[in-house]
């Protein structure tokens, strides 16, 4: 058996530890996950009615084509079809896009910290991710561009970025667009998209017009609630649309996630509840990280990250004791730091009470 270099160097990716699991290890019955950054509200009841609906349809394949999604999703966005395209979760199409783009020895410019699997991808195809010190905790991305050089195929800007829940405002974005070269793919993953309400952030799709090179990644992970289902999509312009769609696999994007995704993007009301409870969850924590003295980043996700100051392996052990599964922060390299996700009031509220009693010990 000769598996590829580029395997080799692949480790595994270590995702929020599942409820069922805590559940069999620790003997608890009563658990909360704080730690992928999903919908603690559930999804639509309207996406529930349409599922229910399909349990009969599950032998037959799902649209290859993924017109009906393709469609809800160009108009929602007020862009063509063409220029449209989903897979199983954005995360198979960060792996497409660098399929598409990086060989062997090419490079991908990201952040430090930020999502692992640009790094990953980048791997996979036999690149290298290079890594480019935060500042203040947010993209560098004056200093992403300045480091682009011949070898450099994608710019990976995550924003909101994981795990620091920044975002890259329109003046820094629009300050350094014309220095990037055609040739080089700028991914915007908005994944957080939705939570986002800060003014200052720019709305990307008006900029595809003038930026061939640009792919926006979104999902129905977060705001939508549909992460067990496994939908993202993107856009681009025709060329990059339609290489993407050919690269990924016909019926990646299976039958119940198709027509889940399109009762979701049907259902404003629930969006909107969403995002007002999680811009409350996010005041909350702010205000109870500042009764317990904890400096936090400000983010614009459904996720904060806090310095405890103390080991958060053992912060991240003690809370899973108590059925709370949060993020510890060495695995992003921020020791000490903690991402939590923002849950219902009630999941924050007790998060926040088993945490103050750690620290008090
Ligand atoms: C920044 C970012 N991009 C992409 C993804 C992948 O999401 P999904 O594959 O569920 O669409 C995630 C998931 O946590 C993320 O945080």
């Amino acid at each position: 058996m000769k598996i590829r270099d580029a395997v080799l160097k692949l480790k595994l990716y270590q995702a929020g530890k599942p409820i069922e699991e805590v559940k069999r290890e620790l003997g608890l019955d009563d658990i909360i996950k704080l730690a992928s950054n999903e919908n603690p509200l559930g999804c639509s009841p309207k996406v529930q009615e349409a599922i229910k609906n399909l349990s009969d349809k599950v032998n037959l394949y799902p649209d290859a084509s993924n017109y009906e999604l393709k469609k809800s999703i160009a108009q929602n966005l007020g862009v063509k079809i063409e220029n449209v395209f989903c897979s199983t979760g954005s995360d198979s199409l960060i792996r497409t896009i660098c399929s598409l783009f990086v060989d062997s020895n090419d490079e991908t410019i990201m952040g430090d910290v930020s999502f692992q699997r640009y790094e990953d991808s980048t791997v996979l195809m036999g690149g290298k991710a290079v890594k480019i010190p935060m500042i203040n905790n947010a993209l560098d991305v004056k200093a992403m561009v300045n480091a682009i050089n011949e070898r450099t195929r994608i710019i990976w800007f995550c924003t909101p970025n994981n795990p620091t829940g920044t975002i890259i405002t329109k003046d820094e974005l629009y300050s350094i667009l014309d220095l990037i070269p055609r040739d080089v793919i700028i991914v915007m993953d908005e994944a957080y998209y939705e939570y986002v309400t800060d003014e200052n952030y720019p709305q990307t799709i008006p900029l595809l017009e003038k930026y061939e090179n640009m792919i926006i990644l979104r999902t129905f992970s977060k705001a939508y609630g549909l992460a067990g289902l496994r939908c993202g999509y993107g856009v681009a312009n025709e060329e990059i649309a339609r290489y993407i769609n050919t690269v990924v696999g016909p019926f990646d994007t299976n039958l119940i996630a198709q027509k889940a995704a399109i009762a979701a993007l049907e259902d404003k009301e629930f969006l909107s509840k969403v995002i007002d409870e999680n811009s409350r969850g996010r005041e909350y924590l702010y205000k109870e990280y500042k009764r317990l003295g904890l400096e936090y980043i400000e983010s614009q996700a459904n996720f904060i990250m806090v310095n405890t100051k103390k080991d958060d392996k053992e912060i991240f052990n003690e809370l899973l004791k108590r059925g709370i599964i949060v993020r510890p922060g060495y695995l992003f390299g921020m020791n000490g730091w903690l991402r939590v996700s923002i849950g219902t009031m009630e999941q924050n509220e007790r998060y926040i009470k088993e945490l103050e009693n750690i620290l008090k010990k």
